[in-house]
């Protein structure tokens, strides 16, 4: 089997090496190489050769995408596991190469270890790697699978390792390491994508930062435990990549049966925003993802909390309606007994004493303003204190001692692996959705899954997984066109792979502006702003105690998929024109705002931030300082993305109150200037005290 395959899509080139007969090595994971022949690739691969040295096998150590420790790799292999204590280190023979446009399967097998395995490796259009494996056990008994990792080569200018980290209330931290010898292991261990995720682990240049350097960046789309790494060998070798990370038993094949690991994506740029760029430009062409039309959503979750009542509802619906709001979501506390967050989940049944006559009263109000309704569950998870459990203890996760797992916010969590337990949870659900007019569900997840064990107490995290992928499946092909929002705390569950079945993320618990620059600025990272939940919230945030005006609050807003969750009965009149003018141009600029390519500039300014969205025709920034110290001077700011090649009409955008700042520019009266001028030279802008925006827009001439 001798294959030499060049993929190249997006400005990337993808070159693969299977001609020896092993597992496809990466020759070139970067910038595009322009049309190679078959000699070329033959000397590439060549010049690319390793090398034997002293002290090492006596022929070269090749990695490929699944690295061997049978050619003497001495990083972590790609595959760990074994048939007790036999069949643990494959030396894995191609035996066929399939290629369908741009994806490349290959099949391996190890007769010996009796395994076979399979690799995928695809190029979107947008330059974007994806790739994963499976691994079947051929042989007679059981094999445990210990890990499966896909791991990408990366050349050695990559010295420093960029990722992001956080908790609840304080998701996507960005941090940067250099690139030391050893792995830079981040393991996801919560049973959710985890406020802790790396979301991309990047490798780039020295200094790499937005706008250029050069970046390889990975995410591991899983929803579970996983693990994303960036090693390096103290023999020069440097790869990136990842997959699921399984408990114990969790990996464990039957003969005949099969591991499929996560899609692993690759993302490769001159800068962090040309990775992003790549990952919303193949998110954005997928059927069925999400166009710029998103609804104004209201959630009252911060106005009422479990306090429901329908007239105060049906009130904050006409508020909402008044403002310009497009969708009215009921947030947690409509079912079963669950009047605070001890009791009652778990019990997907309306609760006849709060809603004696349903929903409907509430669904119909809402709908006749002209607003669709949302409904917030939480389908995985349950109180002890429910009707569900009582009938059923058995159906709650548990490591199988006789003792239940540590309780986190009052709940456990639901074993969907149990078919009756799911089929409870599904009909349940089902009846809801037959029974009302419900446009879109927020899906929450409250937990960590910590000993979650299934019905025979051993790990069921991968099972569970599944299970709640499948729900979600089977809830959106009985009502097609159902939106769901991926919610976990906040946060806890943005990945590609939740997203396959997903419309919105919920970007955090937190939306005080000053916290939700950085989230949506690094949740920018993965998924392009029409993606992301963005509220306005009420002046002092309930979770820091912060207060903002409405025009830093709303200005911070307006780059994601906006909403408002403020107890809009306790506005004020002034309050509720301003908001309404905001939404008003949100909905008139949504397609710039929603459509456009991200672009953030590096600030030298440590807490300030440039970034906006450019389209062909209109650009919209925002400039602004985070500062604690009294005043920020910027300077003259320079707006990136932008044809040099065109004039733009530049002005301050002010959709409502004017930002407080200090100093009045001369281009606020308008100005005419090339896209050249602009990215090069830039803008004075005015002194910023901590906590303003001001929104600068550029609009092409002609
Ligand atoms: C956590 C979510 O992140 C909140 O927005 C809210 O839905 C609560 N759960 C409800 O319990």
């Amino acid at each position: 089997m001798t294959e030499r395959i060049h993929l190249r899509a997006g400005g990337v080139s993808l070159v693969l090496d299977s001609s020896d007969g092993r597992l496809p090595a990466v020759l070139h994971w970067g910038a595009d190489l322009g049309d190679v022949s078959a000699e070329g690739l033959a000397s590439l691969a060549a010049a690319t050769a390793p090398v034997v040295v002293p002290s090492s096998p006596d022929a070269p150590v090749r990695v490929s995408l699944v690295p061997e420790a049978s050619t003497g790799y001495l990083g972590r292999p790609g595959l760990t596991g074994s048939r007790a204590g036999r069949d643990w280190s494959p030396r894995w023979a191609v035996v066929g190469v399939e290629r369908s446009g741009d994806l490349v399967t290959y099949r391996a097998e190890d007769a010996a270890c009796g395994l076979r395995l399979v690799v995928e490796v695809e190029l979107t259009p947008q330059g974007l790697v994806r790739t994963r494996a499976s691994v079947t056990n051929e042989g007679a008994d059981d094999f445990e699978v210990g890990e499966l990792l896909v791991m990408l080569p990366v050349p050695r200018r990559a010295r420093e390792v960029l990722d992001l980290a956080g908790g609840w209330g304080s998701e996507r931290h960005p941090q940067r390491t250099p690139w030391v010898i050893g792995q830079h292991r981040r393991e996801g261990r919560a049973g959710r994508t985890g406020f802790d995720a790396p979301t991309v682990l990047h490798v780039g240049v020295p200094g790499f930062g937005f706008g250029s350097g050069e970046v390889w960046g990975v995410h591991v789309a899983w929803s579970g435990n996983h693990v994303h790494t960036a090693e390096r060998t103290a023999s020069g070798v440097q790869v990136v990549g990842g997959g699921e990370l399984l408990l114990p038993g969790e990996g464990r094949l039957a003969p005949g049966q099969t591991y499929a690991g996560p899609w692993v994506y690759g993302s490769w740029g001159e800068g962090l925003d040309a990775v992003a760029r790549r990952f919303h430009a193949w998110l954005r062409a997928r059927p069925g993802h999400p166009g710029v039309e998103r609804p104004v959503t209201l959630n009252v979750w911060e106005a009422v909390y479990f306090d429901h009542s329908l007239d105060r509802l049906k009130h904050l619906a006409d508020l909402a309606a008044q403002v310009g709001i497009e969708r009215f979501v009921l947030d947690d506390g409509w079912f079963g007994s669950r009047r605070d967050d001890t009791r009652g989940l778990g019990d997907w049944v309306v609760s006849p004493e709060v809603w004696p006559d349903g929903l409907a009263p509430l669904v119909d109000h809402v709908r006749g303003l002209g607003m669709q309704f949302g409904l917030w569950v939480e389908p995985e998870m349950v109180n002890l204190d429910s009707d569900v459990a009582r009938a059923h203890p058995e159906w709650v996760m548990q490591p199988g001692y006789g003792r239940l797992p540590v309780e986190a916010r009052h709940q456990q969590v639901l074993n969907l692996t149990i078919p009756e337990a799911y089929a409870h949870v599904r009909d349940q659900l089902l009846a809801v959705l037959r029974g009302n007019d419900i446009a879109y569900l927020k899906w929450d997840h409250n937990r960590d899954l910590v000993d979650a064990g299934g019905p025979d107490g051993s790990p069921a995290v991968h099972a569970q997984t599944l299970a709640a992928y499948r729900l979600m499946d089977e809830l959106r092909a009985a009502f097609p066109g159902l939106e769901i929002e991926s919610c976990s705390s906040g946060g806890g569950r943005i990945d590609l792979e939740v997203l396959q079945r997903t419309e919105r993320v919920w970007v955090s618990d937190v939306m005080d502006p000053h916290e939700r620059q950085r989230m949506l600025r690094w949740t920018g990272q993965l998924l392009p702003p029409e993606l992301l939940g963005s509220h306005i919230a009420s002046a002092q945030s309930p979770t820091t105690g912060r207060a903002h005006d409405l025009t830093f609050r709303a200005s911070t807003a307006v780059f994601g998929h906006l909403g408002v969750e403020w107890d809009l009965a306790a506005a004020s009149p002034d309050e509720l024109a301003e908001l309404g003018a905001w939404i008003g141009w949100w909905k008139e600029h949504r397609a710039a705002l929603l459509g456009g390519d991200l672009v953030r500039v590096d600030v030298p300014e440590g807490d300030a931030w440039v970034h906006g969205v450019v389209t062909p025709e209109r650009a919209i920034f925002s400039v602004g300082s985070g500062s604690s110290g009294p005043v920020s001077h910027l300077g003259d700011v320079v707006l990136p993305g932008l044809d040099p090649e065109v004039e733009y009409d530049v002005r301050p955008v002010i959709p409502a109150s004017p930002p407080f700042l200090f100093g009045m520019p001369e281009w606020f009266a308008g100005v005419r200037l090339s896209g050249r001028v602009l990215t090069t030279v830039g803008l004075r802008c005015p002194v910023m005290p901590p906590d303003q925006v001001l929104l600068v827009e550029a609009v092409r001439c002609g």
